[in-house]
């Protein structure tokens, strides 16, 4: 049983959050409320608090019940915040970080994850300001559900924009908030985000890799019950919560914190390593008449191929493999190079760097499976799950 904190905003689609209320009910979970404004236009608080059986706040202020039940205080208590719907307008003032009433005051104010569920207008949805403030909150380590395609309230509009299913919203509730025990007592080295090769001390080279991927991949580690050291390369992303965090910057320390982290049941290395690095500079390089320095590249450690091979080999090890075409056949030849058991192969041809998702397939010695395309998120808890299992197959 959860605490889930509801933030209802106003949108056409509100009257879909009470069934929700009730599935979530249903389940065991605790549901208290908070209605904006504009909301309870759309429903009441009365209903609202009928079906949780929870406090219900709006903005319509009423000091008693907010000194008795106080929105920071619930905001603090939750479990996860659910924002559904979530229009453009709630969106925008969270990107931002406003506080200007109750909803979003809780939302500044809660540690608890926080997952969103749009519903709005397709060409609001697809407006470059709403793209913008979602890829500001997703930065911030907010998650979404949806939206979907369908038909919109307004007689012939049709695209993407409807809250997501009730199902898909309950599901994705499940998985964040799921923790279970399938991989306790196991340690899990991830390595995630891109490498920067010092060129001088005020110059790189780097790779377009966001982390989310492999921070996906820790997260979901963490909430199967393991002990996460996360080696990453520098991202912008949040640290997921229960993993410790082994900050790097080129391949050679990466290497080397991969390595101090040893010994683990699993490693998964889903960064995006830079093959090459140059012997860097002391001094900032300056320009000269001669024209541009030359680079002189060196290959990088394989931090897979080298772990894969060692004597602290994890009993499992999974590698990524970025590819645009003959996906498999790439894949299948880099797992027999590199020495890994498995390779979560990637069509890269669709760009998925810096994306919400992902689509890839599972490549082992002697088979391969095709994955739908996933959340980032989705393929995390896929091989989390393909984990647990193989470990357990082994030791039974
Ligand atoms: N990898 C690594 N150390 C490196 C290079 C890559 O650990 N120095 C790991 C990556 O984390 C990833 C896999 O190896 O798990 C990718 O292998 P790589 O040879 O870089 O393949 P691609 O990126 O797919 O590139 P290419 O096809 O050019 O080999």
């Amino acid at each position: 049983m959860a605490r889930i904190l509801l933030v209802i905003s106003g949108g056409i689609a509100a009257y879909k959050t009470l069934e929700l209320v009730r599935r979530l009910r249903e389940r065991g979970h605790e549901t208290p409320a908070i209605l904006t404004e504009a909301a309870t236009r759309f429903v009441t608080p009365l209903s609202v608090g009928a079906l949780s059986n929870q406090p219900v706040l709006t903005d319509l202020f009423d000091l008693d019940r907010e000194r008795e039940i106080g929105h920071i205080r619930l905001a603090r208590a939750a479990d996860l915040v659910l924002v559904a719907p979530a229009t453009a307008d709630i969106i925008a003032r969270m990107a931002v970080g406003r506080a200007d009433d109750l909803a979003t005051a809780a939302l500044l104010a809660t540690g608890a994850p926080i997952l969103v569920a749009p519903a709005m207008n397709p060409h609001m949805w697809a407006h470059p300001a709403t793209a913008r403030n979602v890829a500001q909150l997703r930065a911030d380590g907010v998650r979404f559900v949806g939206p979907e395609r369908g038909e919109m309230a307004e007689r012939g509009e049709a695209g993407l924009g409807r809250l997501a299913a009730p199902e898909a919203i309950l599901d994705a509730i499940e998985m964040h908030l799921s923790r279970d025990d399938r991989l306790a007592g196991r340690h899990v080295v991830v390595t995630s985000g891109p490498t920067h090769e010092a060129i001088d001390p005020v110059r790189y080279i780097a790779n377009r890799s966001s982390g989310r991927q492999g921070h996906a991949i820790a997260a979901a580690a963490a909430r199967a019950g393991a002990r996460v050291t996360l080696v990453s390369g520098p991202v912008t992303i949040p640290t997921p919560p229960g993993v410790t965090l082994h900050a790097v910057e080129s391949a050679r320390d990466m290497l080397a914190a991969v390595e101090a982290a040893m010994p683990a049941d699993i490693a998964v290395m889903a960064a995006a390593v830079a093959d090459w690095h140059v012997e860097a500079a002391a001094q900032k390089l300056k320009k000269t008449a001669s024209g541009p320095p030359a680079l002189t590249l060196s290959e990088n450690p394989d931090i897979l191929a080298t772990i894969s091979r060692s004597a602290a080999r994890p009993r499992l090890v999974v590698g990524f493999a970025a590819e645009t075409e003959n996906v498999i056949e790439h894949a299948r030849a880099k797992l027999a190079r590199k020495g890994c058991d498995w390779i979560l192969a990637n069509d890269v041809s669709t760009g998925v760097f810096g994306e919400a998702d992902n689509s890839v397939h599972l490549i082992t010695a002697d088979a391969v499976e095709d994955w739908p395309r996933l959340s980032k998120e989705e393929v995390g808890h896929r091989l989390v799950t393909r984990l647990a299992e193989a470990l357990s197959d082994e030791t039974r």
